[in-house]
């Protein structure tokens, strides 16, 4: 959520706007740059460019301007409003009176409003409705009582109350100065031809292409940096080196022959579980995650609790399901921004199992701290290693998707979801008593891998074509098909902005009946053999009342006769082998068309799947 960028180097292809590109699926609502390297600025002068809108709106007035983005030393911000609307005059950077401070922020100042009287009350006007704003004008202030630039930023953060990372131009200098409480910052550096390069950043995919090594920023810390390093402080103005230093191998993701990221990230599904197979298979032993297990057997908890957000809430959802089923454990799943105001009773003999793709999302690291208050045994199930939730949990099972880029998650929930139930099958191995413990069965993901289909689309693309006729839409199921049906539902809201409500199939005549009419289309998700024919009862209800109805079901399910009379259109998606019973893990394959259609509907709309209106990747904010 907002991105926010560093650069200090001599390479013009690797400048700010070169970064900022990186990073704009983080908040593409506005973006702009500040830089001062003396080539389009006399060197004093801080030169502000700023544009509502996507990043391209941002480049091409730069190209309009003759302005170079070649810039040896710059700024930069991706945004996703919080505090004002989402415009020229709001977009980032955020500028002092004098011009002399240009500050680039990611996170909220929540005190911005009190900061901002005090401010007004000693004559400085405000021009934006942002509270970063308030960030420039103590710098300001600051600096004309006297404050040397580091002095300024010191007193700046301790007025601030809230979370923040964020970049800083002083005119005149050739440095960054940064700042960091709760949001995200890292900081790199790298050398080539003997010239060095800085670079700082809200997410390690803006330099990991050009530096292999870097530092998250820990909280309360400040500091500069120029193209020799950089000079960190802390809260008692301390100097200090921050000790972890961390390394990754490239991350940024080629987006090759697909016409947008969601499209590859869906096809990237299956490399990615395996990958995650094969490290589960090898990592995901007793011996590593100590935590889950009791010391003489048994696993020391008796129930989970397993929170998130959107996406990631409903793999929690499915991840419950399996826990309970597979390794007899009492299991709930929480909304994360729910879970810290209004906690179940939870304590030290229960595990609180965190599922976050970047590993940053503030209502779920703020249950986090809910659970750890609790004395609950933690467990961070994230897609991003370095993150703050992988790091501050108990314990941390990674997850193996790589590089998510399209804010509608595909991938990385089939991959929570996997990782999951990896976690179900290992409680169930760590219940047993010591001398009867053997490895967990990790067979079922093996199945999934060798069974996991995506067809050719065409069926997927006349679905979209269906539901762009402007009929309303409704979902239902039991079970884990109801569990799909919310995670196919919030895809489709999210990449083609219509609405389909969701209901578990038993609810229809409880009330939402009274909504459907031939005017309808009933989604009726019915994979489950269990449950089949309970919930096609249910969609003849539908039927009966005018809707048209859709079935999605298994490609070995039969069906009734004539299903031609009974159903308007028929889904059917490959039923999983190898399991015994059925693969615990049907619903990762179940999803895949559903992103599908979530991802043909947009574009049949003319939208871009990859950015929805309003919405950013990584919400950093409460
Ligand atoms: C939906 C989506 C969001 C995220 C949610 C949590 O496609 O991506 O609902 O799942 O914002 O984000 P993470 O997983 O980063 O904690």
């Amino acid at each position: 959520m907002c991105g926010i960028a560093g650069y200090i180097g001599d390479s013009p292809e690797q400048n700010i706007l070169y970064r900022l590109r990186l990073l704009e699926y983080r908040g593409y609502d506005s973006a702009g740059i500040a830089v001062s390297d003396g080539e389009k600025s006399d060197g004093e002068k801080i030169v502000i460019t700023k544009r509502a809108g996507e990043l391209k709106n941002l480049e091409a007035a730069l190209k309009q301007a003759g302005k170079t983005a070649g810039a040896k030393l710059g700024i930069g911000h991706t945004r996703w409003a919080t505090h004002g609307k989402p415009d020229e005059i709001n977009a980032h950077p955020h500028v002092s009176r004098d011009g002399k401070w240009a500050v680039v922020h990611n996170g909220i100042i929540e005190n911005h409003a009190e900061l901002k009287s005090e401010l007004k009350k000693l004559g400085y006007e405000f021009y934006s409705a942002t509270d970063t704003e308030t960030a420039a004008k103590l710098l300001e202030y600051y600096s004309a009582q006297g404050a040397a630039p580091l002095q300024a930023l010191r007193q700046t953060c301790e007025r601030l109350e809230g979370s923040f990372a964020m970049a800083i131009l002083h005119a005149g200098e050739k440095k960054i100065y940064f700042a960091k409480n709760k949001s995200p910052l890292y900081l790199a550096y790298a050398e080539n031809d003997g010239k060095k390069r800085t670079y700082l950043a809200s997410d390690v995919i803006c330099f990991s292409a050009q530096a292999r090594e870097y530092y998250a920023l820990p909280d309360g810390v400040y500091g500069m940096a120029d193209e020799n390093g950089a000079e960190f402080y802390d809260k008692t103005g301390r100097i200090f080196l921050p000790a972890e230093k961390l390394s990754a191998a490239y991350t940024g993701e080629e987006i090759n022959r697909y016409p947008h990221y969601m499209l590859k990230e869906i096809y990237d599904t299956l490399p990615a579980l395996r990958a995650e197979t094969t490290y589960f298979e090898s990592n995901f032993t007793f011996e590593n995650y100590p935590l889950l297990c009791g010391a003489n057997g048994g696993r020391g908890f008796t129930k989970a609790v397993l929170v998130g957000c959107g996406t990631a809430y409903h793999a929690a959802l499915s991840g419950a399901g399996m826990l309970g089923r597979v390794a007899d454990l009492d299991s709930a799943a929480y909304v994360a921004s729910e879970f810290r105001y209004y906690c179940p009773k939870i304590d030290e003999n229960t595990l609180a199992v965190f599922i976050s793709q970047s590993g940053e999302t503030a209502d779920t690291l703020a249950a986090m701290q809910e659970a750890k208050r609790r004395s609950a045994k933690t467990l961070a199930v994230v897609n991003a290693e370095h993150s703050t939730l992988a790091k501050n949990a108990d314990a941390f099972l990674p997850v193996k998707a790589g590089t998510e880029i399209a804010v509608a998650s595909t991938k990385a929930y089939s991959c929570q979801a996997a990782a999951l139930y990896a976690l179900a099958e290992f409680l169930r191995a760590a219940a047993l008593p010591l001398q009867k413990r053997c490895a967990p069965d990790f067979s079922a993901l093996n199945a999934l891998c060798a069974g996991l289909s995506y067809g050719d689309g065409n069926e997927e693309k006349e679905i979209a074509r269906l539901f762009c006729g402007g009929k309303k839409l409704f979902f239902i199921g039991r079970g884990d098909d109801y569990r799909t049906a919310l995670e196919a539902s919030l895809k489709i809201k999210e990449t083609s902005y219509l609405n389909a409500d969701v209901y578990y199939a038993g609810e229809l005549k409880h009330g939402f009946l009274a909504l459907v009419d031939e005017n309808s289309y009933v989604v009726v998700f019915a994979t489950e053999e269990a449950t089949l024919q309970k919930t096609l009862s249910n969609a003849e209800e539908a039927r009966a009342r005018g809707a048209g109805i859709i079935l999605f079901t298994t490609n070995e399910t039969a069906l009734p006769d004539c299903p031609e009379e009974k159903f308007f259109r028929i889904l059917r998606v490959n039923k999983l082998g190898g399991v015994a019973g059925g693969n615990p893990l049907q619903c990762v394959q179940n999803i895949l068309p559903w992103q599908r259609i979530a991802y043909e509907l947009s574009v049949e709309k003319g939208l871009n799947p990859d950015k929805p209106r309003n919405l950013a990747k990584s919400v950093t904010v409460e």
